[in-house]
């Protein structure tokens, strides 16, 4: 479970975030939308441990992200290697996210990632030469390779076209119902309905977390962009407030887990049977083997 409470995020005399509180439970898709600027980048910078809040805290099953188990972040702006060829850079990371898996398991698990992101035509095409959407998608699977149990993309499907947004946010439910907490901020509107929980964020403030279909109530639009235009109708604290007050925030805070689907991923199964460590990997070594092969391999 992802829990964050009371986050506040303060740089110099100007206030990013102010007493954010959400709990996604595994097999949960959240989505996040607000207007530009509304603070969801930092947000998620914040529960990922990238950046310090100024006050509240981040928990990941209780303990500090640190030690929760893989995580998987699509930052806003891509972080590829553009020389890189797709299969290479997802035979690269493989190799440092699958470092105890064997070479046929990690390309089991890149084809899988490709054929769930649908990049298996473009697999020996250099990153460079990948339209922007592609290159999200390369970025999408790069973190799906380990197979995290907390993912949080950030506007991953920005630059596709409606079509593809629909399949990649089907993508993210499926991953979130195998028992994985999934976030996605997004400025696409059209698939929010597939979402289990949506988060709507305005001036650092939360206006709202719940379900998508009860937020077209409270705010009473009937398509989900309508959200923003009524969003100047109050101002953030007192949207805040009317949220934070409200007998719906309490009822969706004591919502039970949703049911996994399917057979529970071996991490979040394997809580009772304690399993001997893995031998610690000789991370460096490999790092600097992969940096001889990369060199070799540039053109
Ligand atoms: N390092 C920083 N220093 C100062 N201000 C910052 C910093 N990072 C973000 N901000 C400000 O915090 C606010 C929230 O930024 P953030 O990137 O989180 O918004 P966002 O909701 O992700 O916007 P977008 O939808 O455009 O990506 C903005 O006003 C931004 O200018
Ligand atoms: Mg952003």
């Amino acid at each position: 479970m992802l829990e964050a409470r009371g986050l506040g995020v303060q740089i110099g005399s100007t206030t990013i975030l102010q007493e954010i509180s959400l709990r996604l439970h595994p097999g949960e898709l959240c989505a996040l939308i607000g207007p530009s600027g509304a603070g969801k980048s930092t947000l998620i910078k914040v529960l990922l441990g990238l950046r310090s809040p100024s006050e509240g805290t981040v928990t990941v099953s209780g303990g500090p992200i640190s030690s929760a188990g893989p995580v998987g972040y699509v930052p806003q702006d891509d972080a590829l290697h553009h020389s890189l060829t797709v299969r290479q850079a997802l035979t690269f990371s493989a190799r440092l996210r699958l470092h105890t898996v064997d070479p046929a398991g990690q390309g089991a698990r890149i084809d899988a990632v490709c054929e769930q992101v649908g990049l298996g035509e473009r697999l020996d095409v250099r990153i460079r030469s990948l339209s922007g959407g592609q290159r999200k998608r390369v970025s999408v699977a790069l973190e799906l390779l380990s197979q995290p149990d907390l993912l949080i993309l950030d506007e991953p499907t920005s630059g596709l076209d409606p079509g593809l947004e629909a399949k990649m946010m089907g993508l993210f439910a499926d991953v979130a119902g195998g028992g994985r907490v999934v976030m996605v901020a997004t400025h696409a509107m059209q698939s929010l309905s597939r979402c289990d929980v949506l988060a709507v964020l305005v001036r650092g403030r939360l206006a709202w977390l719940g379900r998508p279909a009860d937020a077209l109530r409270w705010f009473e639009v009937d398509r989900f962009a309508g959200i923003f235009d009524q969003l100047p109708r109050h101002a953030p604290p007192v949207w805040a407030r009317r949220w934070m007050g409200s007998q719906e925030c309490r009822t969706f805070a004591g919502r039970p887990p949703p049911p996994v689907r399917g057979a529970a991923p071996e991490r979040l199964a394997d809580t009772s049977t304690p399993q001997p460590p893995a031998t610690a990997p000789d991370l460096k070594a490999q790092l600097e083997a992969l940096k001889a092969e990369y060199a070799r391999k540039k053109p």
